[in-house]
């Protein structure tokens, strides 16, 4: 098996991820993304104003070997030119993570390739590498780094300690400084944004409308403790129900505008505020933001302003969730020999939470 053999190079990872309502595939090298094809499911779930688990795996069913071909077809490889296969394999819809797993575990055992499961998280982390290598905007200076995954599904803060080449095993769940122990931001933007009227998913439209109001036309609330590092939006997201259910049709339509800059405010300031406390207790080189809302602009305008330190954002389109941030992640782990090999990995599995 080429380059299982030299784990410092790799030629090319393919990459899979499927945990929730993208269906991805992507390969990437060590230079560059050769290939990143995916499907988004976001219309499809938008009259349900959110993601239905059993549509989304029906879907990836549909979509996810035309994908992988695409990708291979897109990156001019053949699966004999691969080293690797990576996948997400935890957390998530655990039903679009068999997808994806089940895809994965065939196309190896049949191209006779080591296997890689891959933590979406670790991906999301990850896709802060994509750009610009090797010659990678980060340096030693950075280290430890923070790094705020803030999705749909996740707001969480992280001590990245070293460059992802190093990372050990099991650093995620020793580094992990805080979580939401309720919605995450996204989701408080999704839910919130449907009360006022606004599609699924409503981070993008609340950022926009949020552009023409004012943000402190309405206080509501801030769950910032300075016991812990840990979020809560669910206070928020009832506050915020209940001043709409205030409102008329008419009325909610005049102060739409205001009402999404005061939710984003209250967002931005919980996320600003636990950034600068983790800062004070751990002094980092630099702070990164990854996930579906590290596209928010106001957070990135407040990030630039407050923070005083060098800051990390994945370009949009990676900011989302995709499969080349999960083949470099797997790649990383390839390159340190963490990977199955063929004849190992029939026992993989998919979990819905994290801890796996
Ligand atoms: O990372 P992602 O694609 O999927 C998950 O893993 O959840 O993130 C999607 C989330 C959605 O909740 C969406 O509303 C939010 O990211 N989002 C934003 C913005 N763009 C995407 N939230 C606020 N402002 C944005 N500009
Ligand atoms: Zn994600």
């Amino acid at each position: 098996m080429k380059a299982v053999l030299d784990k410092a190079n790799f030629e090319a990872v393919l990459g899979i991820e499927s945990s929730c309502d993208d269906c991805s595939v992507a390969v990437v090298t060590q230079n560059e993304i050769l290939s990143l094809c995916t499907y988004a499911q976001t219309d499809i779930h938008r009259p349900f104003g959110g993601v239905v688990p059993e549509i989304a795996s029906r879907n990836h069913l549909q979509t996810i070997l035309p994908l992988v071909l695409e990708a291979l077809e897109k990156a001019h490889l053949s699966p004999q030119d691969l080293s690797a296969v990576a996948v997400t394999n935890r957390p998530g819809l655990v039903g679009s993570l068999l997808v994806g797993v089940t895809t994965a575990k065939a196309f190896s055992y049949c191209h006779n390739l080591p296997l890689i499961p891959v933590h979406h998280l670790e991906g999301h982390i990850a896709s802060l590498f994509l750009e610009n290598r090797p010659q990678n905007r980060s340096n030693d200076s950075h280290y430890p780094l923070l790094c705020a995954v803030v999705s749909g599904g996740h707001t969480d803060l992280y001590k990245i300690p070293t460059h992802p080449s190093t990372w050990e095993k099991d650093f995620l769940s020793k580094n992990r400084l805080g979580r939401s122990l309720d919605d995450a931001a996204g989701e408080a933007f999704d839910k919130i944004g449907k009360l006022l009227g606004l599609e699924y998913p409503a981070g993008p439209a609340m950022d926009a409308l949020a552009k023409t109001g004012d943000p402190k036309k309405y206080n509501l609330p801030r769950s910032i403790s300075k016991k812990d590092l840990n979020f809560s939006f669910s206070g928020l997201k009832s506050a915020a129900a209940r001043l709409i259910s205030t409102f008329s049709p008419e009325e909610l339509s005049k102060e739409k505008s205001h009402l999404c800059a005061s939710v984003q405010e209250a967002i931005v300031d919980a996320l600003m505020e636990k950034m600068k406390q983790a800062h004070e207790n751990f002094n980092f080189g630099a702070i990164a933001v990854v996930g579906g809302v590290a596209s928010n602009s106001r957070l990135r305008f407040r990030m630039e302003k407050e923070l005083g330190l060098p800051l990390f954002f994945p370009s949009p389109a990676l900011c989302t969730d995709n499969a080349a941030m999960i083949a470099l992640a797997g790649a990383f782990r390839f390159q340190q020999g963490h990977f199955l090999e063929p004849q190992n990995i029939l026992t993989l599995n998919a979990w819905a939470t994290a801890e796996n």
